[in-house]
This record gives C-alpha cells, structure tokens and sequence, in this order.
C-alpha cells in the first residue's frame, strides 16, 4: 500500500476540480483576450473566476492576478517592488521559502540591501527586532514574511506585522501558499499588500496560483508582452487551471472546519504515537501553539542510519520529506533547520504533511516501519 504524507508539497487533485477542468476543456475554444464572441465567452469564465476567489479572501476581483505558480507571486512581488516602488531595502527571514529567499539574495546588491529578522527556535520572528529594523531605516522598504512556514508550520502573527508595516510605511508581502484554502483569510484586514497563493496545495492543479496585489499599489508586468491581467501579467491567461484553482478554493472553504477538525485528529495521533514510541530522543519543530495543522516536523537523532530514514521508507511505499521538495529532488539538508537551531547537524528532520486523504491506519503503518528503521543514540 502507497501512503502519501507528503501534502505540503502538492496534493492530489479533487475530483470535483478534475472535473471542472475537464469541462472547460470542452467547453471552452477562445482565447480571453480575443474579441469575438468565444473570446468574450472565455473572458468571462476568467473574471467569474477572478470574483468568486476574491469573495472567499477579503479581496476585491481586481486585486487578484493570476500567475504560473507561487514562486512567480513571490518573484513579482520582490522584483516589482524594487523596480516599480523603489524599494532599496528588504527585511526578510532565513527560513523563508526558497521562492522568496533565493530571489532576495539574487536581487541585493549596491542598490538593495537585506536585513534579516531574528526568529527564535520554534521560528517564530521576533517582533521587537522587526521594529528596531523598520524604525532605523528611512530607505523604501518592503518586508517579506511568509504566513505558515512550509517545513516546520509555524505561524505569523499576520496583523501584528502589518500594523508595525503600517506605522513604518513600508510594503508588506506573505507568502501564503500554505495557508489560502486551509485557514480563513482576509488579505484587507491582515494589512498585506502582496501574498502569494498555488493551487496544488489545496487539490489543485499544479503550475497555477494568484498574486493578491493591494488596490493601492501600482506595478508594472515582470513579463513583457501582451496587456493581460490589466496589464499586470503578460500572456494568455490558463482558463483550464484558473478553473481548477477557483474550484479548489471554492472546495476548500466549503469544507473547511470539517477538515480541519479531522486533519488536526490525524497531527495529534502522529505526535501521540511518536512520543509513545521514541520518547525523549525525538525532538518536535516549529511552534506549540500557532501552526499549520497540515504538518508535524520532527527530529530524529542524526546518524548514518537515520540520514537514510526517507529513503528507505520510500522503498516501503511511504512518502515523507525531510524539509520542502523545492530542491529540485536534492538532498541539501534543511535550510529552515539550519536557520532555527545553533546544533543542525545533530538532526535528521522529517516533514510529516497531512490531507483529509489519511487515515489512522496510515500513521499506524508508518509508526511500525519507524519503529523498524529508527536509529536511537545510546541511552546511559
Ligand atoms: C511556502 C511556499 N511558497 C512557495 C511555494 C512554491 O509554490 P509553487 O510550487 O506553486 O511555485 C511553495 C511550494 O512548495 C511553498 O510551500
């Protein structure tokens, strides 16, 4: 039997967003920019779209741009907010997702600067530190924090950030990829003037997302191109996948507090059973108190034996990750461990990262294969 605890990676696709997609497929021959009738037709698929996913976030259809994907939000958002606002300082985290990292640290230079945020071990930021940053600086500043880190759950205080953004008029961008569909959002009143969404996270398609980007702020295509998106996004619009991603929303939200409660069930049996099982030598990660109920990050003691620990129980058919997939199949380690714990290298971390697809049987069945491939360290 296959079992799949790898969710926050991407997720299966519903079948009710399959057959939304499908159907557009055969419905659906016009390109929305053309003006004949299938054009206008297909046009107004997109910008029923359009409303129906802005009614669900507190956002207004215009403050909603589709893209390819969350890490063209998150690249958009940074590389726009240099170009078209003259941003020249970043305040970031190093356990961001390598979507906004990587593109921050490509980005800085003479003109940018990049200041990072303190984040303690359970990587929640410090928002003394963030204020001491926002208030040293006159410079044009954009401050980038994403809303539910993706490795080890943890949850941004999104308001407190965006009032502190507020009284320092800077620009505030989240990446919350992990958390549209999954917990109740509005961009209005969590102060955000950016924030990224993917539908594969929420049994979507994969190469599909949103920009939320603020009424207020004006910015100009990072594709260069035709006058899509109002002009904020050069080329043909994906009907089929902006269908599949307004049905994923529309299923999410529906559902929510049903699958919150039993996904949160699931979590807390995969704690419970861990603990039973390997007690003291297990180390949990991220925040006790405001997480992602999608993912349960641990720590096994790091040795030969237990660096190997995804490995084989993939061969036992079980999926598991040991922090994001976003490398590309590379085994790097964890960026989001290094960044939180001064002893990394004593770790191997595990993503556990559930759906409403699981069940209890599953997690029994990946505690006996643990129990068969853990290494524990001497106990005196
Ligand atoms: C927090 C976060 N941001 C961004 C991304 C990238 O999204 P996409 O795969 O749509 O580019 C992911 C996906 O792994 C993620 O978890």
């Amino acid at each position: 039997m296959a079992i799949y605890f790898d969710s926050a990676a991407t997720t299966q696709l519903d079948e009710q967003v399959m057959e939304a997609m499908v159907n557009c497929m055969k419905e659906e021959v016009g390109n929305p920019s053309s003006t004949h009738s299938f054009g206008r037709k297909a046009k107004n698929k997109v910008e029923n779209c359009r409303r129906e996913i802005a009614a669900h976030l507190g956002a207004q259809p215009s403050e909603i741009i589709f893209t390819s994907c969350g890490t063209e939000s998150d690249n958009m958002t940074i590389k726009c907010a240099i170009d078209d606002l003259g941003v020249t300082r970043i305040i970031s985290s190093e356990i961001e997702h390598k979507a906004v990292l990587t593109t921050v640290k490509v980005l800085a230079g003479d003109k940018v600067t990049i200041d990072y945020v303190k984040v303690n071990e359970a990587g929640e930021v410090d928002l003394d530190h963030l204020e001491e940053l926002l208030s040293s600086s006159d410079k044009k500043t954009l401050v980038t924090l994403m809303h539910a880190n993706n490795e080890i759950g943890t949850i941004l205080p999104m308001k407190k950030v965006g009032d502190l953004c507020k009284t320092y008029k800077a620009y505030f961008h989240s990446d919350t990829v992990q958390t549209v569909g999954h917990f109740p959002i509005n961009f209005e009143e969590m102060g955000v003037h950016f924030a990224a969404c993917s539908a594969h996270k929420i049994h979507g398609p994969q190469g599909v997302g949103f920009l939320y980007l603020n009424k207020k702020i004006a910015l100009n295509s990072m594709l260069i191109g035709g006058g899509q998106e109002r002009g904020l996004r050069a080329g043909t619009e994906n009907l089929i996948g902006i269908t599949g991603l307004t049905k994923s929303i529309e299923l999410a939200y529906k559902t929510l507090d049903k699958d919150k409660a039993y996904i949160l069930e699931l979590r807390n049996y995969m704690k419970e059973q861990l603990i039973a099982q390997f007690g003291d030598q297990i180390r949990f990660n991220g925040s006790e108190t405001d997480y992602l109920y999608t993912v349960l990050s641990v720590c096994f003691p790091n040795n030969e034996n237990n660096g190997l620990l995804l490995f084989k129980l993939d061969m036992k058919g079980i999926a598991l990750s040991g922090g994001s997939a976003c490398n590309s199949g590379a085994n790097l380690g964890s960026h989001v461990i290094n960044g939180i714990y001064e002893n990394a290298s004593d770790y191997a971390p595990m993503r556990i990262s559930f759906s409403k697809h699981n069940t209890k049987e599953e997690i029994d069945t990946c505690i006996e294969a643990l129990k068969e491939l853990v290494e524990l360290n001497e106990t005196t």
